[in-house]
C-alpha cells in the first residue's frame, strides 16, 4: 500500500515538474533568429525592429505592473526581440490571427485588447508598422539613424522632438495614469517638462534613464535634445 502510494506521489511531482518546465519554455529557440548584422543606414522602406518596434513595445507595454522583467504580467516580458520570442507565442509569425501579440493588440474584446482600456489603443501608425516589420520576416534588425553624420545643431520640435516622443515615451507618459506623474501628450506639457529641468536629465541617468526600459539616446540626440531645451522650447 505504502508502495503504492509513494509511487504515485513520485508520478505526481514529475509530472508536476514536467508541467512547471513546460510553461517556462521559451516559444521559439533563438539559435533560429540571429542577430542580423548592423546594416548601416536606414532603409524607407524597410521597418527596422531596434529603431522601430521595439520602442513601440517597450512605450506602451512594459510600464509599471505590465510586461517589464519585475512584474510579467501574464508570463510575458516585452522589453527585447529575445523575451518577446521566448514569451509570446508566435510572435513572429505573419498570421494575425496565431501570432498572440497581434491578436491582443487588433482584439475588439474589452478585457483582450492591448494595452488594456482604458489606455488607448496603438495607433493606425503604428500597427501598420507591426504589420510591415512582420511580413518583412520579424528579424532582429537595425539601422544607424545617424548614418552619415548628425547635427546637434538640428533640433526642431516639428521633425525631431516631437516624433522621438511619441515613438519613445508617450505609451508611459499619457492617458489617465502617466507614469511618474509626468505627462508628454502634446506640445504644451512636453516644454512644461523641458522648462522645469526635468526631461533632459532624465535622459541622462546612469541607471533608469528615460525611456524606462528602452536604449539609451545615442549622444547626438541627447545633444540635440538639449539644444531644443537650451533654446526655450520652442515649437518649431
Ligand atoms: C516604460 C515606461 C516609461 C517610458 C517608456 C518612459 N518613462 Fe519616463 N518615467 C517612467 C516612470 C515609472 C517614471 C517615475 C520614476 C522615475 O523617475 O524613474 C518616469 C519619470 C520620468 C520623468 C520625471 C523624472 C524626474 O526627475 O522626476 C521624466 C522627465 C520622464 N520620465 C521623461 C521621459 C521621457 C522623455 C521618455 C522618453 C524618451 C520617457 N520618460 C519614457 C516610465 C517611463
Amino acid at each position: 500500500m505504502n508502495q503504492v502510494f509513494s509511487i504515485f506521489g513520485v508520478s505526481v511531482m514529475i509530472v508536476g515538474l514536467g508541467f512547471i518546465s513546460c510553461r517556462h519554455d521559451p516559444y521559439v529557440s533563438l539559435d533560429n533568429y540571429p542577430e542580423i548584422p548592423f546594416t548601416g543606414v536606414c532603409d524607407p522602406d524597410s521597418v527596422y525592429f531596434q529603431n522601430q518596434i521595439l520602442p513601440i513595445l517597450v512605450s506602451n507595454c512594459t510600464e509599471s505592473g505590465c510586461h517589464n522583467q519585475q512584474d510579467r504580467e501574464e508570463g510575458v516580458v516585452l522589453d527585447s526581440y529575445q523575451n518577446l520570442l521566448a514569451t509570446v507565442e508566435h510572435a513572429t509569425q505573419n498570421d494575425l490571427h496565431e501570432n498572440k501579440l497581434m491578436r491582443a493588440i487588433l482584439s475588439n474584446e474589452p478585457d483582450e485588447r492591448m494595452p488594456p482600456i482604458p489606455n488607448s489603443s496603438l495607433t493606425a501608425d503604428q500597427i501598420s508598422l507591426l504589420k510591415k516589420w512582420l511580413e518583412q520576416g520579424a528579424i532582429n534588425n537595425a539601422c544607424d539613424e545617424n548614418f552619415g553624420g548628425c547635427d546637434p545643431m538640428d533640433a526642431r520640435y516639428s521633425t525631431f522632438v516631437q516624433p522621438l516622443i511619441q515613438a519613445k515615451c508617450q505609451g508611459c507618459h499619457s492617458g489617465n495614469n502617466p507614469q511618474g506623474g509626468i505627462k508628454l501628450s502634446n506640445y504644451a506639457e512636453v516644454k512644461a517638462v523641458a522648462l522645469n529641468g526635468k526631461l533632459y536629465p532624465s535622459l541622462l541617468r546612469s541607471s533608469n534613464w528615460m525611456p524606462l526600459g528602452g536604449a539609451k539616446l545615442d549622444d547626438c540626440n541627447l545633444q540635440r535634445i538639449q539644444t531644443w531645451v537650451q533654446a526655450g522650447a520652442p515649437e518649431n
